[in-house]
């Protein structure tokens, strides 16, 4: 009996620590919330949809991709995709490079936009 009861209470324990790293990024929760950005994105590399594809997003400046006609707003906002502006661009994409033309309304939920992140992180480069 005694010895069930420190076990069980090991794995609480256990369970509690992965429990707190669920709130941490998580790519395989990304994947998901791409699906929310497939329509218009690729990650293959030279593949533009509606919208440029996002290989080699991360640490690339803004309105980068050759061959892709960005809008002005986006080739004037002088910004790279980091994780930081990417999560503001992504909270509301009007709000923060004004006149673009990514027709996205945004993800609201913080832990949405840094799942996505952490996503493009694992499978755009
Ligand atoms: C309805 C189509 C559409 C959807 C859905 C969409 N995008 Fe876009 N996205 C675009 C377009 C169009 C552009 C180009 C914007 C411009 O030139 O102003 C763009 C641009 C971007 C850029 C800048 C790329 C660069 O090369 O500078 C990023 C990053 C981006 N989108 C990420 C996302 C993510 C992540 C999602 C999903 C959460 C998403 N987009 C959903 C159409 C879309």
């Amino acid at each position: 009996m005694q010895k069930a009861r420190i076990f069980s209470v090991v794995m609480a324990l256990l369970f509690g620590a992965t429990g707190g790293s669920a709130l941490a990024a998580d790519a395989a929760k990304g994947e998901k919330v791409f699906k929310k950005c497939k329509a218009c994105h690729s990650l293959e590399a030279g593949k533009n949809k509606v919208g440029p594809s996002l290989h080699g997003v991360i640490d690339r400046e803004a309105g980068a991709v050759e061959g892709y006609k960005y809008s002005k707003a986006m080739m004037a906002a002088g910004v790279t995709w980091d994780d930081a502006s990417l999560d503001a661009y992504l909270t509301k994409p009007k709000d923060f490079v004004k006149g673009t033309k990514m027709a996205f309304p945004g993800l609201k939920k913080e832990a949405d936009r840094e799942d996505v992140i952490a996503y493009l992180k694992e499978n755009a480069m």
